[in-house]
């Protein structure tokens, strides 16, 4: 697979229905897969109602085919034709939250493509709260099948640039509207249920749903992969920046301790780290990722973070463990899923 991949800057006027966006849209509609900005990471879009297009994600990316993808759509409407009843309760998140960073899993009516949701009855759809995504939606005119643009396994694209260094030669175009503001995907919910259920944590946190709906479950598969991780030879392949990555969790003398021994034992380490644990330490290379306090900004820039280092410059890379309050689930989330190794004071 090998073609040349046009690159569209669109950063100054994303909402205008400019020369690239047609070009874009058109090539949507000839079944070309395109990448474009939402507001959390950037997505890699096919007409999700073509079988055709829709394959052509699962190749570029390198993603197993049993993984269903998410569909953006522009209004209410593209939704109703896509899914068999919109709950009330699903009326509801809407009505707070889209556009935004929710996606809302409902029973599907069989009009999408079979490969988008991987032959399962359900569909994941959400509205994007980015004026160059909504634009580009209706330009099209069709929902737009869009998993996060990166290669299968590796962090998430937040800027055109990532996208750019995943799959350069391997899609049709890359629509550059500059860095995306929530930095971690949308929360997933399924709203099949009686009782709704988060999928996966992201943008919308569930203190956010909470304020809602009567009640919220959580999916126990995702806590019981926190408890998981400590068996040893435990292989994660989702959001994996180029060196191996471990989490630590303690206080910050303890990770000061375990960077020490590192450098002993003769390692290159890189470092991501709060701003109020690099103020403690004198070591490069180190990335900030923003205050304690401030979890929003640590989720923006987490992802960068993450394709920071390369193969050639560290040996491994340190990363603090954040609390899991709000955005702070995602991150964790995340980060649990990107280490290789985890390391808690007893
Ligand atoms: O913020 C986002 O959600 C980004 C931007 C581009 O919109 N997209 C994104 O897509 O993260 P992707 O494919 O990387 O993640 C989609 C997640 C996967 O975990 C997938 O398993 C889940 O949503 N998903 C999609 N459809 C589903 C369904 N019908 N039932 C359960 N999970 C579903
Ligand atoms: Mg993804």
């Amino acid at each position: 697979m090998s073609m040349e991949t046009l690159l569209w800057k669109k950063v100054n006027d994303p909402a205008e229905i400019d020369g690239s966006i047609k070009e874009a849209a058109a090539l949507l509609q000839e079944k070309q897969v395109v990448a474009f900005p939402t507001e959390t990471v950037y997505g890699l879009g096919a007409d999700a109602t073509e079988e055709e297009a829709v394959q052509r994600i699962f190749e570029a990316k390198g993603r197993p085919s049993d993984n269903p993808l998410i569909v953006h759509v522009a209004d209410r409407r593209q939704v109703e034709e896509l899914v068999s009843e919109i709950p009330p309760m699903a009326r509801q998140l809407m009505d707070q939250f889209w556009p935004g960073p929710l996606t809302l899993v409902l029973n599907s009516n069989g009009t999408a493509a079979e490969n988008v949701t991987a032959g399962l009855s359900t569909i994941g759809v959400r509205m994007p709260d980015h004026p160059l995504a909504l634009t580009l939606l209706r330009v099209a005119g069709k929902p737009l099948a869009a998993p996060s643009a990166n290669r299968s396994g590796r962090p998430s694209p937040t800027t055109a640039d990532h996208v750019y260094q995943d799959l350069d030669g391997r899609i049709a175009g890359i629509l550059d509207g500059g860095p995306t503001g929530v930095g971690l995907e949308s929360t997933v919910i399924d709203c099949t249920t009686e009782v709704p259920i988060i999928l996966r944590p992201g943008g919308i946190t569930k203190e956010d749903l909470e304020e809602v709906l009567p009640q919220v479950m959580i999916d126990p598969a995702l806590a019981n992969e926190k408890e998981k991780p400590k068996s040893p030879g435990m292989k994660y392949t989702h959001y994996a920046p180029e060196s191996p990555l471990w989490l630590i969790d303690g206080k910050d003398e303890f990770f000061m301790r375990q960077l020490d021994q590192l450098k002993v034992d003769g390692k290159r380490v890189g470092v991501i780290a709060s701003d109020e644990l690099a103020d403690q330490m004198d070591h490069q290379p180190l990335i900030r990722c923003g205050s304690r306090t401030q979890l929003r900004q640590v989720a923006e820039r987490l992802y960068g973070a993450l394709r920071e280092f390369k193969k050639s410059d560290v040996d491994v890379i340190l990363c603090e463990s954040f609390p899991e309050k709000g955005v702070g689930a995602a991150i964790m989330n995340r980060l649990n899923k990107a280490a290789v190794k985890k390391i808690q004071t007893c």
